[in-house]
């Protein structure tokens, strides 16, 4: 039987306004094993980006239980989400959120830099991630010296350098155009077979059918 990597139980969020509440996801119940690759599609406002916040640890749940890799997400303190977060999960978004002023390689290098890992050691990682996406030839490059698909591309190298087990990606292929978003998606997929939990977010029916299994949000429920 394979290891239980995510486990929702009963989740919910509820974003409260002054304008009245918003109940964002209603009673979430999900498991997903080790090395799964699951695509969430949903209308716009179904909750898909609430749900990948909440399994990212950049928020939490309002009710119900997250356990991630057999920790109780619910009972760790602020730091240790935020070490969790650094050494177990990778993000790549949909606008690829990379620092303008800093070469693709030094961009590789950040989550590196904050875990305080020596010079050496993390240039020579961040150079071999950008190698796994086919980009060892732009390292020098700056965001705006590469193609969308070329940054969306880094932005993996970024979120796979500290070999997390959780690869969260919110409409990664949303601003590129086909080519480049096959070329991220097969990033994805070969990130997946190596291990990793692919949790992919998408609009695209195409994009989803590619992955292990799909997840359809409605109005905050799974369907
Ligand atoms: N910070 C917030 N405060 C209040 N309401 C929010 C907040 N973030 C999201 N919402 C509301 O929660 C619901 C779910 O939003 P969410 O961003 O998760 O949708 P989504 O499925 O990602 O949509 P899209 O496909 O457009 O990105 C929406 O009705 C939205 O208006
Ligand atoms: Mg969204």
């Amino acid at each position: 039987m394979r290891t239980i990597l995510i486990e929702l139980e009963n989740v919910s969020k509820r974003y409260e306004l002054r304008s009245g509440g918003v109940d964002a996801l209603r009673g979430i119940y999900l498991s997903v094993a080790e090395g799964e690759f699951v695509a969430v599609v949903g209308a716009s406002g179904s909750g898909k980006s609430t749900l990948m916040n909440i399994l990212g640890c950049l928020d939490r749940p309002t009710g119900g239980r997250y356990t991630l890799g057999g920790r109780d997400v619910g009972k760790m303190s602020a730091a240790e989400l935020a070490g969790l977060r650094g050494s177990e999960i990778g993000f790549v978004f949909q606008n690829f959120n990379l620092l303008p002023r800093l070469t693709a390689l030094e961009n590789v290098e950040m989550p590196l830099i904050l875990r305080g890992e020596p010079h050496a050691s993390r240039r020579d990682r961040a150079r071999r991630a950008l190698a796994e996406v086919g980009l060892e030839h732009r390292t020098e490059h700056r965001p705006r010296e590469l193609s969308g698909g070329q940054q969306q591309r880094v932005a993996i190298a970024r979120a796979l350098v500290t070999r997390p087990s959780l690869i969260l990606a919110d409409e990664p292929t949303g601003n590129l155009d086909r080519a480049s978003g096959a070329a991220v998606l097969e990033t994805l997929e070969r990130l997946g077979a190596r291990g990793a939990t692919v949790v992919l977010i998408t609009h695209d029916p195409e994009t989803a059918a590619r992955a292990g299994r799909r997840i359809t949000l409605r109005d905050g429920r799974i369907v």
